[in-house]
């Protein structure tokens, strides 16, 4: 897959409050060659520190344009470095990386199940899917740890998802964790789990919590991983997970080259 090294112009850097931010930039090679599950290395400063570029996914392409957004969450240094910098500012940035999410055969309906900050890649793929304006089912599964931290309800809604909405100390939606609400939807009256797929994105219990109900009802699946990253295009090593392998072996896979993208099964979840 090609991926470009470019300057880009910032064009917004929106404060979503909560420590959240939409960054938008234009780039019409990227933006041409990105699909939903890729991501972005950023450097975050012009100086040395920080030294290492940061991974963000791509929330969103749209427009002729090429307009990107990068959703985002202050975590650091790079990431509060990043919230500081006006419309206007250069920025280096490389992409689009990795493999992305494989697209649903048609027909089959879809299951996004974020925790958090998941949700940044899923919206990707939601707008994709509803663009091809077939009569698919798109549920959007979203959790959070409270009201608060629920990633664009509205923005999900608005792309054509059926929204349900879980938080871990019941303040918003079903109390509980959204790999609960993703075992009571599959066994909800008139859902047949084997015509549904799940991509799943959001902190690693999650997952794999995730892994375990779409195996427990047979659901195939897709979840894109998160690893601390340094080079970003396979180089490193830096970033590598283990995953099952035939006869038991120890088998990694780089989740900047190999991933971000995994089938639900195939990370060593036990392992890791
Ligand atoms: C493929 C990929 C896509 C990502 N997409 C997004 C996104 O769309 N939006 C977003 O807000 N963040 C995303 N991240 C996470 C983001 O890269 C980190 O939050 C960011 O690099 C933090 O940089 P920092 O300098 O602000 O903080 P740092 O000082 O580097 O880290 C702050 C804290 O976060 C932890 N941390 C940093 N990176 C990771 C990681 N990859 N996994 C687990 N813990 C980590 C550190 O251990 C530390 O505790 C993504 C990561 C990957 C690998
Ligand atoms: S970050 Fe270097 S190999 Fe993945």
């Amino acid at each position: 897959m090609k991926s470009f090294e470019k300057k880009v112009i910032i064009i917004s850097n929106r404060d979503l409050k909560h420590g959240r931010f939409i960054l938008s930039f234009s780039d019409k090679q990227i933006a041409g060659a990105a699909s939903p599950g890729q991501f972005l290395m950023v450097k975050v400063s012009r100086g040395l520190f920080p030294l290492l570029r940061r991974p963000f996914s791509i929330h969103n392409c749209s427009g002729k344009d090429g307009r990107i957004d990068v959703l985002y969450e202050v975590k650091g240094p790079g990431s509060r470095l990043l919230s500081q910098y006006p419309p206007g500012r250069v920025l280096e940035v490389v992409g689009p990386l990795g493999n992305g999410f494989s697209l649903p055969e048609k027909g089959r309906g879809v299951i996004l199940v974020a925790g958090g900050m998941g949700a940044a890649p899923l919206f990707f793929l939601a707008s994709r899917l509803a663009a091809e304006r077939s009569k698919r089912r798109i549920y959007a599964l979203l959790g959070a740890c409270g009201k608060n931290r629920l990633c664009r309800p509205a923005e999900f809604t608005a792309a054509g998802c059926s929204v349900k909405l879980s938080t871990d100390d019941g303040s918003c939606g079903s109390a509980g964790y959204v790999s609960g609400l993703l075992d009571s939807f599959l066994n909800s009256p008139g859902i047949i789990p084997s015509a549904y797929v799940i991509y799943a994105c959001g902190p690693r219990p999650m997952l794999q919590a995730t892994a375990f109900v779409a195996g427990k009802f047979g659901v195939p699946g897709y979840c894109s991983l998160e690893a601390h990253m340094a080079c970003g295009i396979g180089a490193c090593m830096g970033c590598v997970i283990p995953v099952r392998s035939e006869g038991g072996r120890e088998a990694y896979k780089r989740v900047c080259h190999d991933g971000p993208v995994f089938s639900l099964q195939e990370p060593d979840w036990g392992k890791m």
